[in-house]
């Protein structure tokens, strides 16, 4: 698995989007695509940054009953994405559920991460809202711990976690992390924040970095600043 960074894609249209990637003469970076473009755009979206050379991480967070999950993870399968993800609170068996239904005739599927507790969400609501009354570094590791025994490729945590992660789960369990600003970068609304160095420093295996690229005066020097700093 090589270090990587993934640019979040978080546009409302296809036509945006192109516009933007056109910008990256000859290179390809590994892209995501959220939910904003995918229910925007469908399964179109997909297929043509395939098209174009690009790799995929699907960031459709599903979440239902394992019956459902696993017909439609099928379906997200034969879209040929590298990379897509659940929520881990779904429990073990609708994992589970996601990776059979992942898994292609052939054997190969793509990689499957987890989101364990989204960085949204804070221990205060956990408590009220949720009922969850043990600490929230703990809930994390547990949630990573189950996408593991599921048999998952990782989970998606904040850069402040990843090192955690690896010592519980094995170096070969797949972080993927957002949060990732320049130490001379606007944080914007995000809380817990790192450096791409930092990031690589702390064992992420993936960056996944949005405005800090896509809000830049010059998107492509961006991207390989991140480059340089976390695979360079
Ligand atoms: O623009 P920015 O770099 O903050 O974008 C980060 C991307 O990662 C967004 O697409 C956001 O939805 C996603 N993300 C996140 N925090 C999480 C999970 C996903 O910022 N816990």
């Amino acid at each position: 698995m090589g270090k990587d960074v993934i640019i979040a894609c978080d546009f409302d249209s296809a036509q945006k989007t192109f516009e933007f990637l056109d910008k990256f003469t000859g290179k390809k970076p590994f892209v995501k695509i959220g939910m904003e473009l995918y229910y925007a755009e469908g399964p179109s979206i997909v297929k043509e940054l395939k098209a174009r050379g690009h790799k995929i991480f699907l960031d459709l967070k599903l979440h239902d009953i394992p019956n459902t999950v696993k017909k439609s993870m099928a379906v997200l399968s034969r879209l040929d994405v590298d990379m897509t993800n659940l929520h881990a609170g779904g429990t073990i068996r609708m994992m589970e559920a996601a990776i059979e239904g992942l898994t292609r005739p052939d054997g190969t599927r793509p990689l499957l991460i987890a989101v364990t507790q989204l960085t949204s969400t804070d221990e205060e609501s956990m408590k009220k809202d949720l009922l969850i009354e043990k600490p929230i570094d703990e809930v994390v590791m547990h949630y990573a711990e189950n996408a593991k025994k599921a048999g998952l490729d990782g989970v998606v945590c904040s850069p402040l976690e990843a090192g955690k992660v690896h010592a519980r789960c094995g170096d070969g369990f797949v972080t993927v992390t957002p949060g990732v600003r320049f130490a001379d970068g606007d944080v914007g609304d995000q809380k817990r924040v790192m450096t791409p160095l930092e990031a690589k420093k702390i064992g992420s295996d993936y960056i996944v970095v949005g405005r800090p690229i896509t809000a830049a005066a010059d998107p492509v020097a961006a991207y390989e600043r991140c480059l340089n700093e976390f695979v360079g």
